[in-house]
């Protein structure tokens, strides 16, 4: 596995079977880090994973810490990881629909499963290293979690509140734009950055060319960070 960013992945321990952060957690936590949305917020980290994300948050200035994985595995790895690092974080086994029960939050920050998967997605040969398939398997249009969480942005959030959502190219940009200002929110794109392709998107590159996906030959993807806010 290629590891880009030694730095983010060495702040946190990462067990088998959780996802090491990438460069999609980077570029949320840049975006954290300059949009100052943190410093004094009740934040929730929706698909925690390591916790890297809500750590940051803590250690931002976050008036408190929230976070929320479906993998039991996840949320011990992301405690561990806030206690080692000596920050408050109340992570919890749930989705969207228990941090619904639990917020509003001021602000929403996630970097959720988004990757295209193919039908065939069970035959690929990608290092248990990276983490489990759920952290990346989305459906064909790697929607399948973006979707609700666009869906219940507003509800997620308190007034004047701000989601911070990270995602691929590939998982439609325009579409969590437009689900998001459906639901009444301001939102833009405020960070990308292009990246070569890692293993598991190697691993799809055929079948994306092949439903039309991805232009022959291209093998990179521009990933990007969304922020919408309640006014
Ligand atoms: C791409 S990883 C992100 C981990 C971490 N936030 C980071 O940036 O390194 C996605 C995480 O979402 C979790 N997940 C998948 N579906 C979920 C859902 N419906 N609700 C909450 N967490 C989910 C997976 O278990 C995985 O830990």
């Amino acid at each position: 596995m290629t590891i880009l960013y030694p730095d983010l992945q060495s702040s946190v321990a990462v067990v088998p079977g959780v996802y090491a952060p990438q460069h999609d957690s980077q570029l949320l936590i840049e975006a954290m880090t300059l949009t100052g949305a943190v410093t004094g917020r009740r934040v929730v980290d929706l698909c925690t994973g390591s916790g890297v994300i809500a750590i940051a948050a803590a250690q931002l200035g976050a008036h408190s810490v929230t976070a929320f994985d479906i993998c039991p595995k996840a949320v011990r790895c992301a405690t561990a990881n806030a206690d080692d690092a000596g920050v408050g974080v109340d992570a919890r086994l749930g989705t969207w629909g228990d941090a619904l029960a639990a917020g509003p939050f001021d602000l929403v920050v996630s970097n959720p499963p988004y990757v295209p998967t193919s039908p065939d997605a069970h035959l690929e040969d990608i290092s248990a290293e990276v983490g489990p398939p759920t952290a990346w398997n989305a459906g064909v249009d790697g929607r399948q979690v973006l979707n609700p969480l666009c869906d219940s942005a507003a509800e997620l959030l308190s007034d004047w509140g701000t989601m911070l959502i990270v995602q691929s190219e590939f998982s439609d940009t325009e579409q969590s734009l437009a689900r998001l200002r459906g639901t009444g929110l301001d939102a833009d794109v405020v960070l990308s950055q292009v990246i070569p392709f890692g293993p598991v998107l190697s691993a799809r590159a055929l079948w994306m060319e092949k439903i039309g996906m991805l232009p022959a030959g291209r093998r990179e993807e521009e990933i990007v960070v969304i922020r919408a806010e309640k006014r």
